[in-house]
């Protein structure tokens, strides 16, 4: 076995590194030339339910990139389907749910997930993959906002209509509702860290579509029931959303040991919002993969120095890989967080 690199872990956990360590959201994707020619071959949900092939993909970036941390190759949807919600993942355009959800008795349907019994194939490839990475692997699950959105509008949104109407004039089916996302997230978290993963993220990606007065009344107490109920796992949580510049102090009291960040705010603002004791991670704009090499280089070199010695700064995107992006810029900007970081000292 390849020599373990705990930098991820540790700068998790605030405790000093060598270097800064970095990995990318959807770090496993179209991107690749490898996942494309899969992809012609296996539908993305059969490649999850595929352990060998699942840990295949879930390792390639590690291999090409030298990412400190992998991240399972799953969808946050995968969950949804043992509780009864039939959905696709359209390509280029996401999340499809056949019968979106209206009323509490399409809530009351909802079965409670049973991770050994029904998503033993995740687990079997989270099991394959900590006894062969040379890294951290970190499980998921989506936030029960962003999933309760996904099961109201049946799509993609950009408004938030549906699920806001929902939140204003049911206000008792949204809390059922997120009562059992939250139910599933926890028991989901709870398996992923049994099966080996070392730390975990929640993808609540679009949260900050809420106004702080709404995050409080209707997503909060189910975002701290989520956390409390997975702390004694003793692994490090990552809480994550795009556009949460009003929500920070919010998403803080939610809970996680690491706050995810984008590009819409400046990682030291956010990092001042946050308060010292609490790891940040973030936030380069995915676009600037797209710049040239200097402009890139310097943007990396800014996110880097604003950290200003701060302990706990995981380097990442502020969101997701693209899919027309360069693997070999990727590779470029890990090998210049491992060279230019790592001013980490703890204060
Ligand atoms: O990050 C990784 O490398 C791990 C894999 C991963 C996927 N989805 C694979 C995937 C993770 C962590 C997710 C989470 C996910 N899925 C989120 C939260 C993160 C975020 O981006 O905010 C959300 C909102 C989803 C829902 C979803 N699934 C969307 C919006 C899409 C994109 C639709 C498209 O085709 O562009 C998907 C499909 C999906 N999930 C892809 C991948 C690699 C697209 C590629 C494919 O279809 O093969």
């Amino acid at each position: 076995m390849p020599p373990w690199n705990d930098r991820f872990l540790r700068a998790c956990r605030r405790e000093p590194v060598d270097t800064t360590p970095v990995w990318f959201m959807r770090q496993a994707g179209r991107y690749q030339a490898e996942y494309r020619a899969l992809r012609e071959r296996y539908t993305l949900l059969e490649i999850c339910r595929r352990p060998e092939l699942c840990a295949q993909v879930t390792r390639l970036p590690v291999e090409q990139l030298g990412v400190d941390a992998a991240i399972l190759f799953s969808d946050i949807m995968v969950p949804l389907g043992p509780m009864g919600v039939e959905y696709e993942l359209k390509e280029s355009v996401g999340p499809i749910v056949a019968r979106p959800i209206a009323g509490m008795a399409d809530v009351a349907r909802l079965r409670p997930l049973e991770p050994e019994e029904t998503l033993d194939y995740v687990l079997e490839t989270i099991r394959l993959l900590v006894r062969e990475l040379p890294v951290p692997l970190i499980g998921f699950v989506g936030g029960p906002f962003t999933l309760a959105s996904y099961l109201i509008e049946g799509q993609p949104t950009r408004t938030f209509v549906k699920t806001k109407a929902m939140m204003y004039g049911q206000p008792a089916v949204w809390h059922a509702l997120l009562e059992r996302l939250t139910d599933m997230a926890v028991r989901y978290l709870r398996a992923q860290v049994r099966a080996g993963a070392h730390a975990v993220q929640v993808f609540d990606s679009w949260v900050g579509c809420l106004s702080p007065a709404d995050y409080r009344a209707f997503v909060l107490p189910h975002m701290q029931r989520l956390f409390a109920e997975t702390a004694d796992l003793g692994v490090p949580r990552i809480h994550f959303g795009v556009n949460t510049l009003g929500l920070l102090p919010l998403m803080r009291a939610a809970g996680g040991e690491v706050i995810g960040v984008d590009w819409r705010v400046d990682l030291a603002a956010a990092w001042d919002l946050l308060g010292p004791d609490v790891a940040v991670q973030g936030n380069l704009d995915p676009a600037l993969l797209f710049a040239p090499e200097d402009v890139l280089r310097q943007r990396v070199q800014d996110i880097l120095a604003s950290v200003a010695g701060r302990a706990g700064h995981i380097f990442n995107l502020g969101h997701g890989v693209l899919p027309q992006t360069s693997p070999d810029r990727l590779r470029q900007v890990v090998d210049w967080v491992h060279s230019m970081g790592g001013d980490q000292r703890e204060h």
